[in-house]
C-alpha cells in the first residue's frame, strides 16, 4: 500500500470533484488515495474518498479572519492537511516554526498534517540540498504525533523536472537519519514535484518512499487514475 494524495491548489469546482471522485470510488486499488482540496470542496458528498485540506490555522478560534481552523477541518470530516507546502512558504511568508504550529494544531485536532519540505534551485545547485531539508525538518516538525512528511523540491513542482532516484533516495536517508529516534512504522514519507503516470511507478519503488503528493495530474481522472493504477 502506497499514499496517493492529490493536491488541488486553488483549482476545481463542485462539478469537477463530483466528477473525480465518482471515478475514484470505481476504482479498486490498495493504494491510500487522500484528495487535498480548496476550502470551498471540502463539505459535501465525497463518494468515500478520504479527503484533506490545504492549510490549517495554528490557531483554535477567534480574531483570524479568513482563516480555518482545525475544529473547522474536524468538523468537515478533513483526515489530512497539507501543511507547509512551498507556495504556502513563498506566497505567505510561512516560517519554520509558523508550519511546526500548524502541524501542531491539526495533530490537537485529531487530523494528521502532512508536512512539506524542498530545497530551492539556488539551495539545490549550491550543493546544500541535505543540510537545507534537514533544517527545515528539525525546525518544522512537531515533537510527537502522527504525521507525513513530504519532500518536494521547489524546483521540481509544476515544471516537469524531478530529482534522479539517487538523489531522491538520499534525501529520503537524510530525513530518516534526521528524524531519529522515530520508528519508521509510525511515519509515511512522500515524494511530490511534477509526478505523472509515466514516472509513479518508479519513483514510488525507490527505498523509503511510502507514497507520492500528485499537484496537476490530480485534477482530472484521466490523469490521475493511470497514477494510482501503475502502483497497484
Ligand atoms: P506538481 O505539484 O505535481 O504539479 O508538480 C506538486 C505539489 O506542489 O504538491
Amino acid at each position: 500500500m502506497k499514499f496517493i494524495v492529490g493536491n488541488w491548489k486553488m483549482n476545481g469546482n463542485m462539478e469537477n470533484k463530483e466528477a473525480l471522485l465518482k471515478s475514484l470510488k470505481n476504482l479498486r486499488t490498495n493504494n491510500k488515495v487522500i484528495l487535498c482540496l480548496p476550502f470551498t470542496l471540502l463539505y459535501g458528498n465525497n463518494y468515500g474518498t478520504i479527503i484533506g485540506a490545504q492549510d490549517i490555522s495554528e490557531h483554535d478560534n477567534g480574531a483570524y479572519t479568513g482563516d480555518i481552523s482545525g475544529q473547522m477541518l474536524k468538523d468537515a470530516d478533513v483526515k489530512y492537511v497539507i501543511v507547509g507546502h512551498s507556495e504556502r512558504r513563498a506566497n505567505h511568508n510561512e516560517t519554520n516554526a509558523i508550519v511546526k504550529a500548524k502541524a501542531t494544531a491539526a495533530i490537537k485536532n485529531g487530523i494528521i498534517p502532512i508536512i512539506c519540505i524542498g530545497e530551492n534551485a539556488t539551495e539545490k545547485n549550491s550543493g546544500r540540498t541535505m543540510s537545507v531539508i534537514k533544517k527545515m525538518l528539525l525546525e518544522s516538525v512537531p515533537a510527537k504525533g502522527e504525521y507525513i512528511i513530504a519532500y518536494e523540491p521547489r524546483w521540481a513542482i509544476g515544471s516537469g523536472k524531478t530529482p534522479t532516484n539517487e538523489e531522491i533516495a538520499t534525501a529520503f536517508e537524510t530525513i530518516m537519519k534526521a528524524l531519529h529516534g522515530i520508528k519508521r512504522e509510525n511515519v509515511a514519507l512522500l515524494y511530490g514535484g511534477s509526478v505523472n503516470a509515466k514516472n509513479a511507478a518508479q519513483i514510488a519503488s525507490i527505498k523509503n518512499v511510502d507514497g507520492l503528493l500528485v499537484g496537476g495530474a490530480s485534477l482530472k481522472s484521466d490523469t490521475f487514475l493511470p497514477i494510482i493504477k501503475s502502483i497497484d
